[in-house]
């Protein structure tokens, strides 16, 4: 596992400077969807994460956003967000964070995301606890959804309606103290680990979206589940992660929104 470390930690403050060194800056843009939109510092940050994990584990699997499969011989699989908050950032709008997560035997054993312009560098092995730049972190300890901030997002194919979120938006939004959209999942989960958000839901998600923050969110003392309470599959494509004392009120309201 130390080795797993290092490279991972390698690759996303490699992959975290050069997003940092474009951010601001006019970026080439390419549309995978009418609104869905890819950088090439995406595509770079990817490249750059890639070679670093090839290079270390030949027979590793690795599972990326933008470059999609690569199936290696071994039982590990990598999961990476080369990017998490590539609108924003190709808005100059200052949240996004880059992703990776290890996948041994369909369970996440290790994730870490890093905030290359605020330098927060979230981390957690499983069993060993979560950490912000080496200090232990925790979930908060807000019991009421009245007191709670919780964070959300939409898919990017909200304009189809179906599973748009919406309701589940409006239900939260008249039980939480508030509600925000800042637009990188799995940041959004990083900070239910640390306190700063009390819960997170978020349906239509990806494995790289959600892979690295939810063992975080665990590790931090938090509980992750599918929207009916189920358990979390990082192959699924939905998640609410809250402190935990918050999970059962915000199983019923999403719960109250389902058809
Ligand atoms: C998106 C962000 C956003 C979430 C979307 C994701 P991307 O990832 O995490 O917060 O609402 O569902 O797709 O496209 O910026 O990597
Ligand atoms: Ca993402
Ligand atoms: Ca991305």
């Amino acid at each position: 596992m130390e080795r797993i470390r290092k490279v991972a930690l390698q690759a996303i403050r490699e992959a975290g400077a050069l997003l940092k060194k474009g951010f601001g800056e006019e970026q080439i843009v390419h549309f995978k969807g009418e609104i869905d939109i890819v950088t090439e510092r995406d595509r770079r940050s990817e490249a750059l994460i890639r070679e670093t994990i090839l290079r270390e584990f030949p027979d590793h699997s690795i599972l990326g956003e933008e470059k999609g499969r690569h199936e290696g011989s071994g039982q590990y699989r990598w999961i990476i967000d080369p990017l998490d908050g590539t609108t924003n950032y190709a808005h100059g709008f200052p949240f996004f964070a880059v992703a990776v997560a290890v996948e041994k035997g369909g369970e996440v054993i290790y994730g870490s995301v890093y905030d290359p312009l605020r330098e927060e560098l979230y981390e957690a092995e499983r069993g060993g606890g979560a950490s912000l730049n080496g200090e232990p972190i925790r979930v908060s300890g807000i019991k009421e959804l009245t007191k709670a901030l919780l964070a959300t997002g939409f898919p990017y194919d909200v304009r189809k309606g179906g599973e748009d979120n919406i309701t589940h938006f409006v239900n939260f939004l008249k039980v939480a103290q508030a509600v925000r959209r800042p637009g990188s999942a799995c940041l959004d989960l990083c900070y239910v680990a640390n306190g700063r958000f009390d819960g997170f839901w978020e349906p239509k998600l990806h494995p790289w979206d959600m892979a690295a923050g939810n063992v975080i969110v665990q590790e931090a003392g938090g509980t992750v589940t599918d929207f009916r309470g189920g358990r979390f599959d990082v192959y699924g494509q939905e998640m609410v992660a809250s402190n935990g004392l918050l999970h059962e009120a915000m199983l019923q309201v999403i719960t109250q929104g389902l058809e």
